[in-house]
């Protein structure tokens, strides 16, 4: 691998389709090994516009807007940070040979659909997963609930992330406003909602994994320690690492990642959801890119989850190993604002070791991420509790 100079005609240059928070650390790494960064999102002034050489706004779901983009910016690498993309778009990029789209166009294709995924490891990997079935109306939901899947259970959009369209569900009464909300809040109405057995697990860790080369130049696996987290409402609230885990469970959850990412093939970091009870393992989903959980890697290990995903698309070498316990916790919005002001930073930052990223967004909604506080400490129940402290201690203001 060479890299150019960036800004020049000989750049290497990595078109990001997405531009949140997690862009932004994957822009930051790249711009490490002097990579020419073109960020693009849905709005303006997107955490990783901040920081790239060169930013776009363009509706990315638009195959002939991300098409026209793309010839005229010729990236080396196109990085999907989100799922809401044109697929097809990147499929033919892709078939011309003239940029990597990473990890591949199939994996980012698989998983922005529930229903690719999903049949994917249960049906040809034949790995756990929770009881699940696919119904296009009421009456097929109904129909694989009453046949076997039961209460309760989990109805998602097929093309939904971060809990949208998403509700348990406990009794039969409840079914009915569970399709209503799945079928009007996806974000792309597939037509299709999956209904899934709800997984009674222990806990559930992201396991983030890599492909990448080694020095001779052929592609391993490697995994960073587990991630434990809190999910509220589909989303994250709260992670740490390492989480404790059986020897059987933990390797168990390497198979399932070694497979799972082997099938999606190309170079990248993965973020491999799991459910874990005992020694048992269930495959939940997977990111072809980083993982909000995996946030707490900026706190935690040597190189963390944005600097892996870099080094692994540009064909380097890679360390995943653990430097000190640690915890993230989310910081969110708690208003409906444009431009709001963080206050409690110095009090958040007093003990030495917490750090606070913002991300700058542009505007401020009650449940949306707007930063997240990280510690580390000899315990992840210690950091858990600075991390939370740190977290609560920073206050949204309009003004
Ligand atoms: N079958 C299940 N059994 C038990 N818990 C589940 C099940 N499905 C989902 N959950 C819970 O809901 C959370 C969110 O589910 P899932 O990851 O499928 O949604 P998502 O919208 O893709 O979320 P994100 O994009 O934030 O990962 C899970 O992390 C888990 O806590
Ligand atoms: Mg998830």
């Amino acid at each position: 691998m060479t890299i150019g100079t960036a800004l020049t005609s000989g750049a290497t240059k990595a078109l990001l389709l997405g531009s949140g928070e997690l862009g932004k650390e994957v822009a930051i790494s790249l711009q490490r090994y002097g990579v020419e960064v073109i960020a693009v999102d849905r709005y303006e002034n997107a955490p990783a516009h901040q920081v790239a050489h060169r930013s776009y706004v363009i509706d990315m779901t638009d195959s002939d807007a991300v098409k026209k983009l793309i010839a005229s910016e010729k990236p080396h690498f196109i990085i999907p940070e989100i799922e809401a993309i044109a697929t097809q778009a990147l499929a033919e990029i892709e078939a011309e040979g003239l940029c990597t789209v990473v990890p591949n166009a199939r994996a980012i294709q698989l998983t922005m659909n529930r229903e690719g995924i999903r049949t994917l490891v249960a049906e040809h990997l034949m790995l756990p997963t929770s009881a699940y079935a696919f119904a296009e109306n009421f009456a097929e939901l109904q129909a694989a609930v009453n046949g076997g899947i039961g209460y309760p259970c989990f109805i998602k959009p097929t093309m939904s992330s971060s809990g949208k369209g998403q509700s348990m569900v406990k009794t039969a009464d409840q079914l009915q406003a569970a399709w209503d909300y799945a079928k009007s809040s996806g974000r792309v109405d597939t037509g299709k909602v999956i209904v899934e057995a709800k997984i009674e697990f222990d806990f559930e860790i992201t396991l983030l994994t890599v492909r990448a080369l080694d020095a001779s130049g052929t592609v391993q696996t490697y995994y960073c320690e587990p991630i434990g987290h809190v999910q509220e409402n589909g989303d994250y609230r709260e992670s740490w690492q390492p989480q404790v885990m059986t020897a059987a469970a933990l390797m168990r959850s390497q198979e399932i990642a070694y497979k799972v990412t082997q099938a999606m093939g190309g170079l990248g970091l993965f973020g491999v959801e799991l459910f874990i009870k005992g020694d048992q393992v269930w495959f939940s989903e997977v990111s072809p890119r980083p993982h909000d959980t995996g946030m707490v890697t900026m706190a935690t290990q040597r190189q963390n989850e944005f600097e892996l995903h870099a080094r692994a698309i540009l064909g380097l070498p890679v360390n995943t190993q653990l430097q000190q316990a640690g915890a993230s916790a989310v910081i969110l919005g708690g208003v409906d604002a444009k431009g709001v002001h963080y206050k409690g930073l110095a009090l958040a930052l007093a003990d030495a070791d917490t750090e606070i990223r913002l991300f700058g967004k542009p505007e401020a909604y009650v449940h949306r991420r707007m930063g997240v506080a990280l510690a580390t400490a000899n315990t992840t129940d210690e950091a858990r509790q600075k991390a939370l402290k740190a977290a609560s201690a920073i206050v949204v203001k309009t003004r």
